[in-house]
């Protein structure tokens, strides 16, 4: 059965896929590609020598597909405290497209990314907290990831509206940082302090576009919350 999403409002877009809440269930998202960022187009833009690369090869649904599964059979259920859910593939008008967990507040409210949240509030302690507390499980668990980006980690909070926990929600690597855990484990922990300390950079350098009256760029933002409207 086709899942129909392309009348309905997605509630986020990135670089590479749009995010519609599930029209059958509103705790799970389906990410598809943009229609205006095919494969071929994200190829073309590689440019030599990458472009000779196979069109799959570009495909984030897959990777991310696999690399879920990879996580889930190395580190189980644990690593699911900051790492979404991710529950395969349907088929929608909009193309394949790949089921995950949607991280929503307390309130129902689609969580906002780590990006908004300190654009908003600055980095306050509970904030500074919470980063703290997903890198060291980043650290400790030895979690292969690309960078940590600011708009790919949502902040989930209680009914309350204080920070329960963040969750990575893309980003996660590709199939090739997959075998990071066969390296020596000290390496593995270098090469994870290198991503935490460029988070931390990036957080740094958004708290000084503050000053700007505009949100940097559009990754980050939603475009609805997943309640009042879709
Ligand atoms: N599982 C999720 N729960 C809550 N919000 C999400 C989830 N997945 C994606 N989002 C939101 O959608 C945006 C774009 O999704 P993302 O998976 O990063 O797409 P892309 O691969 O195009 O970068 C994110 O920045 C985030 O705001
Ligand atoms: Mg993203």
């Amino acid at each position: 059965m086709t899942i129909r999403l392309a009348a309905s409002q997605p509630f986020a877009r990135g670089g590479n896929r749009l995010c519609y809440v599930h029209p059958e269930d509103n705790s799970l998202c389906i990410k598809v590609r943009r229609p205006d960022f095919t494969l071929a187009d994200r190829r073309r833009k590689k440019g030599f020598p990458k472009n000779l690369k196979p069109l799959s090869s570009f495909d984030d649904n897959l990777e991310e597909a696999k690399v879920m599964s990879a996580l889930q059979r190395r580190f189980g259920e644990l690593v699911f405290r900051h790492v979404s859910h991710c529950f395969g593939f349907v088929d929608t008008d909009m193309g394949r497209g790949l089921v995950s967990e949607l991280i929503r507040d307390g309130n129902g409210a689609i969580s906002q990314t780590l990006k908004k949240v300190i654009w908003d509030e600055a980095f306050n302690r509970e904030c500074r907290r919470a980063v703290t507390e997903l890198c060291q499980f980043w650290a400790a668990n030895l979690v292969p990831s690309r960078h940590l980006l600011l708009h790919n980690i949502v902040v989930q909070r209680d009914s309350e509206g204080a920070i329960k926990r963040l969750v990575v929600i893309d980003g996660l690597g590709s199939a090739a940082l997959l075998p990071m855990g066969l390296l020596p484990r000290s390496l593995q922990r270098k090469k994870i302090e290198k991503k935490i300390a460029v988070m931390h950079g990036r957080i740094e350098t958004l708290l000084g576009q503050r000053k700007q009256a505009r949100f940097p760029g559009y990754h980050g933002l939603l475009m609805h919350d997943g309640v009042s409207s879709q």
